[in-house]
């Protein structure tokens, strides 16, 4: 176990935490699952299960054979074709569901408008013919670099329709960054907009993509949404971008749904791992389309005809992915999609659209709750909350104080809480309660979902019967990832080396006497900043990449509202003067190479980094130092005192937002 594990000073209380809370009698009189016999109908034939909800797919061709496992790389049912949009879109207009609401549209300065199954379905056929005639072809990949508006999702699917995938690119992340994912995935087309809207400022995205472009020659055709108009003047480059509206407004004839295989790649999501560069995640059609619409369905418990069910995350993660694009859609849910920010105008913003749109269902992030914790319950007790019947969670460990706080305060003490653990990589949820069947135990995430074997080892690989160690995947799903694009070896190493045939997640966990998990964070070198995932190594490389700095060391500290936050150790060239002007120059120097997620909270400057003789720099008491731990044995340093130096410096040198 390395050493981030044994350090999180959470996993004892973990243990220690007896509250259990039953499905309520009214909760699983409705409940589209109210025992625990499907977890014996999944294991009586895993596939057979999984294949009885493909089967509730719309296919074109019928798959003929369910899964196809030559580890590390799985097929999931085989020669059969279908297109995600038409499961998406076509099927509910063709059952009579035109008029349905698909989302609720609530931009942060106060425009709202929504759009049905069947208006969605005329703008992705319009979208899809503007697509074919930039050139996009099946097998291209589109990049998306979007705010949280309508045509996010639109764009999307339109992709879809033609049998392209998208490559989506969190609006939050620097033209940097944009930059490495359109050359990594040769993207010849960008889908932005000119701008987001963020506590009131604009988020200048089409002036990133500029910027991108620059070192990605790649991309011949821009396409261009208008949301925010006159506030901010972008420049259009002439024969290579385009406006949306305009585009739109062209289009005469609507495209159909093309057939792909099950396996067609559908997207990639690029995600940090313990290298600098991201790994371009890939998900496919057949597979992934079950598992997100499935869970979707049966975690949320969802009554698509009653819910009005928010997920409150950006389309820009795979939360967003799976659970605001593909499985609500697949669903024939109605969702909200929310553009802004918990805090802008005020802090009740949420509590106000759960009211305005009597929200059934809410899926948020343990970062959001403490947050609201921090901010006091005056906030809430101004709206109505009471059309809440259903809390989930996901992104990070919840500690069990705001598990208890979200079921009081915003659960009313009635609605069940859905703790979920997944990843990029699984591409849909794996470990969870399902909320007619499971007691629950505050900050568990409690168990496998039907079907998925999950299983805590030791070092050697052996299973864990009680406590703690690493977290497998001891079995294929239909969501997991189908590999990491254009890198097969990376996937290999990353995932199935450890452990032979046993995917390895990444994350410490343990096993109560019960069989309930409890899901520890990682156990690598990625930290988890507000539910987001960044790589050590990826911030380290921005900051060597400025003039000014010789060596750095980043750690991700435990942090009361982020989960993590970023402290990073740096030593600069001789001569360079460690000033706060400095500090906050660093900063945003992460800032612009990844975006404003990874700019670290506290840059804390040293003549030296604490390293083994063998010259590894020591994280662990790096991390000690930030977290203000008691330094244990410091005997293998080569010079211990240079952790005391960087002690008394952290203790000074505070640079924070
Ligand atoms: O460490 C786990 C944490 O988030 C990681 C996956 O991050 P990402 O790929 O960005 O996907 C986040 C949204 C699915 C995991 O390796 N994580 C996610 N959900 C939970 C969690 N940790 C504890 N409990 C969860 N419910």
């Amino acid at each position: 176990m390395t050493d981030s594990h044994d350090s999180n000073p959470a996993i004892e209380n973990y243990l220690l935490e007896e509250r259990k809370f039953e499905p309520s009698t009214d909760f699983k009189a409705n409940a589209l699952v109210s025992t625990a016999n499907i977890y014996e109908d999944a294991e009586t034939d895993y596939l057979e299960f999984w294949a009885s909800k493909a089967r509730e797919l719309d296919w074109v061709k019928p798959f003929d054979k369910v899964l196809e496992w030559n580890p590390p790389f799985a097929k999931w049912f085989l020669n059969g074709t279908l297109n995600a949009s038409y499961n998406c879109l076509d099927r509910h207009v063709a059952a009579g569901l035109k008029d349905r609401v698909a989302y609720y549209f609530e931009g942060e300065p106060g425009d709202s408008k929504s759009i049905t199954y069947g208006e969605l379905l005329t703008e992705v056929e319009k979208f899809a013919t503007v697509l074919k005639s930039l050139g996009v072809k099946r097998g291209d990949i589109v990049a998306i670099y979007m705010p949280m508006i309508l045509e996010l999702p639109i764009a999307m699917l339109a992709c879809a329709r033609i049998g392209a995938a998208h490559s989506v690119v969190f609006g939050g992340f620097s033209s940097n960054a944009l930059s490495d994912r359109i050359n990594d995935a040769e993207s010849k087309v960008v889908i932005t907009a000119d701008g987001g809207n963020r506590r009131g400022v604009v988020i200048p995205l089409k002036d990133n993509v500029d910027e991108a472009l620059k070192s990605s020659p790649v991309v011949e055709s821009v396409v261009v949404v208008k949301r925010i108009g006159d506030k901010h003047q972008i420049t259009m480059e002439k024969n290579r971008d385009y406006w949306y509206h305009e585009l739109m407004d062209k289009v005469t004839d609507a495209t159909g749904p093309v057939e792909v295989d099950s396996e067609n790649l559908l997207y990639l999501l690029y995600t940090s791992g313990t290298t600098a560069k991201p790994k371009g995640i890939m998900h496919t059609t057949g597979g992934y389309l079950t598992q997100v619409a499935y869970t979707h369905k049966i975690v949320f418990d969802l009554h698509p005809n009653e819910d009005i069910y928010w997920c409150a995350a950006d389309i820009g993660w795979v939360t967003g992915h799976s659970y605001i694009v593909y499985g609500p859609l697949a669903n024939g849910a109605t969702s909200i999609i929310y553009e802004g920010t918990p805090d802008f105008p005020d802090k009740d913003r949420w509590w106000s659209i759960i009211e305005k749109y009597k929200v059934s269902i809410l899926y948020a992030a343990p970062t959001a709750i403490r947050t609201f914790m921090k901010w006091g319950t005056d906030y809430l007790k101004r709206h109505d909350l009471s059309s809440l019947r259903l809390l989930g969670s996901v992104g990070e460990p919840i500690n069990p104080e705001a598990w208890m706080w979200y079921r009081e305060n915003v659960g009313l003490e009635k609605c069940p809480i859905v703790d979920t653990w997944w990843q990029t990589e699984t591409g849909a949820i794996m470990i969870t309660p399902l909320p007619g069947v499971t007691t629950t135990k505050p900050g568990s995430a409690t168990f496998p979902f039907p079907g998925i074997r999950a299983e805590i080892v030791d070092e050697q690989g052996q299973k864990v019967e009680l406590g703690g160690g690493y977290l497998t995947l001891n079995r294929p799903w239909p969501s997991m990832l189908r590999g990491i694009y254009k890198d097969p070896e990376r996937y290999q190493q990353t995932y199935w080396s450890k452990y032979n045939e046993k995917y390895f997640v990444g994350d410490g966990a343990k096993i109560d006497e019960d069989g309930y998990l409890w899901l520890l964070g990682r156990i690598d070198d990625v930290m988890n900043v507000s539910g987001h995932r960044v790589s050590t190594t990826e911030v380290e490389s921005a900051l060597v990449d400025h003039p000014s700095v010789a060596e750095a060391a980043v750690v991700g500290a435990n942090d009361a509202t982020t989960g993590q936050a970023i402290m990073a150790f740096v030593t600069l060239k001789s001569g360079e003067l460690g000033t706060p002007e400095k500090g906050e120059e660093l900063r945003n120097h992460v800032s612009t190479k990844i975006g404003a997620i990874a700019k670290p909270k506290m840059i804390i400057f040293t003549d030296d980094l604490p390293k083994t003789r063998s010259g590894k720099i020591m994280r662990r008491l790096l991390r000690d130092v930030a977290e203000g731990r008691n330094l244990g044995d410091t005997t293998t340093l080569t010079d211990p005192s240079v952790v005391e130096e960087i002690k008394r410096k952290a203790a000074a040198n505070v640079t924070e937002d």
